[in-house]
Parts: structure tokens; sequence; C-alpha cells
């Protein structure tokens, strides 16, 4: 599903951000190993809030859990930003949901596509994979000293060998759409959330959470590093954790894996990228 897409043109992107949070600095690359690499390298040099990477390519892309995220060069949106809040640690889960949000919208909006959020960090259409979230933060105690949110969004290309679990706004939309276009919506819905995160706490985005998140409500298969288990999903707390009933009233909350939905007995829809095997 290769496909030119319009090309990023930063002179423009720049007038499009101009007076958002986001034209503190723009660093645009033809190719780099990781946005987020490259944004967490600028953190510690202090590079302002806002600070937005992107590029058309990346040679070491990184999804979570180790895994690495390909991308044929311009054919998706790969970006990350650099943001300063004012949070304590258990905070940080807000903004990456500000995030996910502003990317669902921005995608129904823009090319009529109705994607959900997948905890903890996925977009989904459908069964399928659209893009991914990677948040990297640093904290001094329990205090943030900066967070870095990198998205990945299959514009036009998805892996083929994954075509059952991934898709793009190209096979959603049936048409190409802007890259850039997508950015500059999602970065401007992103400001106001992120402000609002802000001002009135991340409590703020729970109840968008529900409407958002597909696993709400639903049995599901959680897989962490060290097991495996069902359950059905009750909630996402403000800061993450998912709370699930496994069964005769127990409640089991989880901080970090992977999930999906559980279908007919022995099957499983994978999340994503190929992890979840049935056993
Ligand atoms: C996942 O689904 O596991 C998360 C994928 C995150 C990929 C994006 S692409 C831009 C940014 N830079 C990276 O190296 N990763 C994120």
């Amino acid at each position: 599903m290769g496909n030119a897409v319009p090309s990023m043109i930063p002179e423009r992107l720049v007038r499009e951000l101009s007076g958002s949070m986001f034209s503190a600095g723009i660093s645009y690359r033809q190719t780099v190993g990781s946005t987020n690499d490259l944004a967490k390298e600028l953190a510690e040099t202090g590079a302002p809030e806002g600070t937005l990477v992107l590029a058309e390519e990346q040679t070491g892309g990184r999804g979570r859990r180790g895994r690495a995220w390909h991308s044929p060069a311009g054919a998706n949106l790969l970006f990350s930003v650099l943001l300063r809040p004012a949070v304590q640690v258990d905070g940080v889960f807000a903004l990456t949901m500000g995030l996910a949000l502003s990317a669902v919208e921005a995608l129904e909006a823009l090319a009529g596509v109705g994607a959900r959020i997948k905890w903890p960090n996925d977009i989904y259409a459908g069964e399928k994979k659209l893009g991914g979230l990677l948040t990297e933060f640093s904290a001094r105690g329990k205090n943030v000293a900066w967070v870095v949110l990198g998205l990945g969004l299959n514009v036009s290309w998805y892996p083929e060998d994954l075509r059952n679990q991934a898709t793009s706004v190209l096979a959603e939309a049936n048409r190409l759409l802007s890259r850039q276009t997508l950015l500059v919506g999602i970065l401007r819905l992103f400001e106001g959330h992120y402000r609002q995160v802000l001002a009135e706490g991340p409590e703020t985005f729970q109840e968008r959470w529900k409407e958002a998140c597909f696993i709400l409500g639903h049995d599901v298969v959680v897989v962490s590093d060290k097991e495996r288990f069902t359950g059905k999903a009750l909630r996402i707390d403000p800061d993450g954790t998912l709370v699930l009933e496994t069964g005769e009233g127990l409640i089991r909350k989880v901080v970090a894996g992977e999930v999906s939905l559980r279908l007919a007995a022995g099957k499983t829809a994978a999340p994503n990228n190929k992890i979840l095997t049935k056993s």
C-alpha cells in the first residue's frame, strides 16, 4: 500500500502553526534515528516546551515494549512533541490520552475516519491498528521534568504482512490526506486538551476516554511481561491504570501491558505487531 502522499512543506508548517505552542521550535528532518530520541536529546539540552520534531523517515523508530516502528520515507506521520508540564508522574498518562484523543478527533474531522483508542497507547480503526504513541519522560522524584510524546500514524502505508491487523488513513478513508493538514489539526486540538489537563487535572478526560476507548465494557485478554489473563475492562483511572473484573467479583488493576478483545474461545484479535500468540 505504498503511495506518494503530499510532501511536508516546513515553511508552510511554520506558518500554519504560528501562534500555537508548537511554533517554539520545529525540527524537521528527512531522516532521523527516532523522533523521540531527538526530542529527548533536545529536552536534555534545554529545548523549550512545545518543541516539535518530525521526520519523513526513521532509521530506528521505536514502539512500545522494545518493538521497532517501521514506516517508509514520506508515507506516514512520524513526530514527537516535547512538554515541560508542572505535573507529577501519575499525571503523564493524561497527556498521552490528550494526544491520542486529538488524533482520533482530527481523523474524524479531517478524514471522516472513526478511530478509537485502545489502552494504553494505540489508535485503531475497527479491529486494525492505525497508529501508536510512545511516551517517555524524565522526573525528579515525583515531579516531571519533561515529557516526550511520540506519535506514528499510518497515513498511506501499513505493513503488508500485517494486513489483517493494521491499516492506514488511505485505506480507511479511500483518499489521500495531507500529512501536514493532519499534523496541524492534531496539534491544534492537542494544545487545547493539554491546557485543559493542566488547568483541571487528569480527571478531566475520563468521560471522553470512556467514549473513545473501545475495550471498556468488553472481555479482554491482558498480556504483560509476567502473565496473561482475561477479564472485563471496567474503567481506566486518570493515572492510566486499567481496572478489570476477572470473575466472581475479583478486581485486578494493570499498569502496563497489552490488551486485545476476547473473541470466540481460542482466538484473540491481536492488537498489533504480531506479539499475541494464543498458547
Ligand atoms: C507503538 O505502537 O508501539 C508505539 C509506536 C510509536 C511510534 C512513534 S513514530 C514517532 C515516534 N518516534 C519513535 O521512535 N516512536 C514514535
